[in-house]
């Protein structure tokens, strides 16, 4: 996909930028637990710094305050840690500002222009390097490109890249995984992805509704009951179309007494059993059995697209389906990526989140755009483009 890039807002010396960035970061206790998100778009800020833009106004959101004032929510922390990462690069910080969390106003979420011209007043140029929220139509994100010059940031660019290559032209065998809880949000982008892969993993809660569309009994698992004609019906034109989607052949089970979660005090029985599931034993992660099926598909595939974890990775005792699958991520000779958000965490927590090809800054967008081949962000800019007067 054609987006304008930095260079195209050339010249930037002197110039006022508005830069929307996604720093929607994990916060525990106030200290962000992951910096990633802030690390990267440092080089598009740093390029602007060195193109001698006269001010950047930065901004993002940060969690969902639900449009006001929150000091959960505060940008402080994020702020803190751009600082040091500009000062660290020997950027002039003095020309740098990063405002308030945008969602403390209503105007953010709800698009009001009353609220882009509040963010675009007193700017030249917007770039936008917000990935992980190009799929929200918000006024930071959709608004500015209406009124100023704009172009994709570089970690924005480098994300629609990656995409790219992954749909239009990838080396096979393709190998997508797919975890999490729910089907029903995952359905577009099956449909979307058994069109490019050869095949489909699916573990996490959504692989019950599945086994549930060929017979099996999830006993007391996640379970879809209105979306189990729609697994049925993928698996059957998946078939169709002589792609395969592998299911878990067993399931790692917990009694209906147990208890889990993070930092739950581990209680109840566990087995491994399946892929049918006891009356109300609750599957929570993939059997050994199939985490080694399916690392052995990933470490023979040529490209491999992971999103989602495949159990309660967060409780140790259904972490290893989720860790056998990101080790075999890691180690696969095929170019690797993975989408944001919990498969992210859980690569992190393993230790293994430098060992991929491109770790996605956006989970939910990342998925949007393989689903929709398009975000309202992306839109946003590419007609921006259009309405620019031709330079050069
Ligand atoms: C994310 O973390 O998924 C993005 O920052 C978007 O946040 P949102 O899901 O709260 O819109
Ligand atoms: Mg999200």
């Amino acid at each position: 996909m054609q987006l304008p890039q930095l260079e195209d807002l050339r010249p930037v010396g002197g110039k006022r930028v508005l830069v929307r960035c996604d720093f929607n970061v994990p916060l525990a206790g106030g200290v962000i637990t992951d910096d990633l998100r802030i690390r990267l778009p440092v080089e598009t800020l740093t390029w602007l710094l060195d193109e001698g833009a006269g001010k950047l106004t930065v901004c993002s959101h940060l969690g969902r305050p639900k449009g006001k004032p929150d000091p959960k929510y505060s940008i402080a922390p994020v702020r803190e840690r751009l600082y040091e990462l500009l000062e660290a690069q020997g950027a002039d910080t003095g020309r740098v500002e990063l405002l308030e969390n945008l969602r403390y106003d209503p105007g953010e979420e709800a698009n009001d222009p009353v609220f882009v011209q509040l963010l675009v007043k007193n700017e030249d140029l917007y770039v936008d390097d917000a990935f992980g929220a190009a799929h929200r139509a918000h006024a930071s994100i959709v608004g500015p490109p209406v009124f100023l010059p704009s172009a994709a940031g570089r970690v924005l660019a480098r994300e629609v890249e990656v995409l790219d290559g992954l749909l239009q032209d990838p080396k096979r065998p393709f190998v997508a995984v797919l975890g999490g809880a729910k089907v029903s949000d995952k359905l577009g982008v099956i449909e979307a992805l058994l069109d490019k892969v050869d095949t489909l993993l699916v573990g996490g809660g959504m692989c019950f509704t599945f086994l549930a569309a060929q017979g099996h009994d999830p006993g007391g698992s996640l379970l879809e009951e209105g979306q189990v004609d729609n697994c049925a019906r993928l698996l059957e034109s998946a078939q169709e179309a002589g792609k395969r989607i592998v299911l878990p052949t067993d399931i790692v089970v917990l009694s209906p007494d147990g208890v889990f979660g993070a930092g739950r005090e581990p209680e109840g029985e566990m087995a491994i059993v399946g892929p049918d599931v006891q009356e109300e034993w609750l599957g929570l992660d993939i059997g050994p059995g199939t985490a080694s099926a399916f690392a052995d598909e990933i470490e023979a595939a040529a490209t491999v697209f992971w999103n989602g974890p495949m159990g309660v990775f967060e409780d140790p005792r259904f972490a290893a389906g989720t860790e056998v699958v990101a080790e075999a991520v890691a180690a696969t000779n095929g170019y690797s990526v993975v989408g944001g958000g919990d498969s992210a965490s859980a690569l992190k927590q393993f230790g293994l989140d430098d060992q991929v090809d491109h770790l996605s800054t956006g989970g939910g967008a990342s998925l949007e755009y393989i689903e929709m081949g398009d975000l309202p962000g992306l839109a946003a800019l590419r007609e921006a483009a259009a309405r620019a007067p031709k330079r050069g």
